[in-house]
């Protein structure tokens, strides 16, 4: 495969220009939000300086180009992720709400004493939503463990089911060990037992190539601000019978089919689960971030990830007192880690000092901590912009914070 030519494309991301504590920036934080193309950015200002009318409302021009525009992105991304219909794309604020609408929906049709499995490694947004359906009824979470190499156990998950269990939720990787887990063996196993998958794609969609009718997938969640696109744009991609049979989400305005005191119908998918004026602006421009990626393509920049993440480990591992937590086989661009029994926070504060930004912290993901019996790592993190060099600037720093540390 060809090698990205990633001046270029650095130079379409001015952010990486500024300094942090009079450093050159070192950004490896994409996991938590990736930077965005100026020409996101400028899409964002071009919509609201030429066309800020309200989607759907209106038969006036403005009004027209901005559904044209919210529409295309809808084609956009059902394009991207290889979705049968339109109708199976719904707009959401981010992978959080994504999951809370399906726990709400379709968490509303589970009885009491049905079962959800979920792993170890979830993040808390594909925990805490399945738990609140809890307040109302007894809804019992079954959780996959994960092994030492931050792998799931497969023999556990088989294990799990039986005639109660009514919903996979998963992640297709996981935010801390980088694992990849196997999505589409896992999804074709649930559905021996007729049980839908929900598969949390956050740190999936921009790293990997997702197809998810070959998945198989019934539900997968994204979240645009990963994708180099708009924060407080999120995807909901479900399969249209399930969508179908779920009620709404939230009730107000688009969708509806009629209102009145006696009897309200709802609008035909995918309005039905998008009430109120969503975030138009963001989803116009994060048409343009779904171009930027496709202009490189997935795979292109998922293996550029994958050498970085290659080189990166390589030389950690040559740090006395490294620990790097998730070493599957499958791995994408993700490297937890702790020195010695150094502080996380404290590791973090002084990289910043040298310029590196890393994510510090439990990463929402406190159960896994539990089960790896820390209370949090360092997490660096790569995205296309990512270089060689600056793999060896956090190397460089890394050593100095370790010494400085004892
Ligand atoms: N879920 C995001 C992360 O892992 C915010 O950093």
């Amino acid at each position: 495969m060809e090698n990205l030519d990633l001046v270029q494309i650095r130079s379409e991301f001015p952010i990486l220009n500024r300094k942090v504590c009079d450093k050159p920036l070192v950004y490896l934080d994409s996991a938590a939000t990736s930077f965005t193309p100026q020409y996101v950015v400028d899409e964002i200002a071009r919509v609201y300086s030429t066309c800020k009318a309200n989607v759907h409302r209106g038969v006036h021009t403005l009004s027209q180009e901005a559904t044209d525009l919210q529409e295309a992105t809808r084609e956009s991304v059902r394009e991207f992720i290889n979705a049968k219909s339109i109708q199976e794309i719904i707009f959401t604020r981010g992978t959080t709400e994504a999951i809370n609408l399906v726990a709400s929906s379709y968490g509303s049709l589970l009885e009491n004493g049905e079962e959800i499995i979920v792993t170890e490694m979830e993040h808390h947004a594909n925990i805490v939503p399945w738990q609140l359906l809890g307040h109302n009824k007894r809804i019992i979470l079954r959780v996959v463990p994960v092994k030492k190499d931050g792998t799931l156990d497969m023999e556990s998950y088989r294990s799990l089911f039986n005639e109660r269990t009514k919903l996979v939720a998963i992640c297709h990787v996981s935010n801390v060990l980088g694992t990849v887990n196997p999505v589409k063996e896992m999804i074709a196993e649930a559905h021996q037992y007729n049980v839908p998958v929900l598969v949390d794609g956050a740190q999936a969609v921009s790293h990997h190539k997702i197809d998810v009718q070959d998945l198989d997938a019934d539900f997968y969640a994204f979240s645009a601000h990963k994708m180099y696109g708009p924060t407080g744009i999120g995807v909901l991609y479900g399969k249209r019978h399930l969508l179908k049979l779920m009620p709404p989400y939230q009730g107000g305005g688009e969708m509806i089919g009629t209102v009145s005191f006696k009897k309200t119908t709802y609008a035909e998918l995918p309005f039905k689960f998008e009430a109120g004026t969503p975030d138009f602006v963001g989803i116009a421009a994060f048409k343009k971030a779904i171009e930027f990626m496709q202009r490189y393509g997935v795979e292109r920049i998922a293996e550029h990830e994958k050498e970085l993440l290659n080189y990166a480990t390589e030389q950690m591992n040559t740090i006395p007192g490294m620990r790097i937590f998730g070493t599957a086989p499958q791995k994408s661009g993700v490297i937890s880690f702790l020195i010695g029994n150094e502080h996380h926070y404290d590791m973090g504060m002084l990289l910043d000092k040298l310029g590196i930004e890393v994510r510090t912290g439990h990463h929402c993901a406190q159960p896994l901590m539990q089960a790896l019996k820390i209370d949090g790592t360092v997490r660096a993190s790569f995205a296309i912009y990512n270089t060689k060099e600056d793999v060896d600037a956090f190397i460089s720093a890394l050593r100095r914070v370790a010494a400085m540390l004892g």
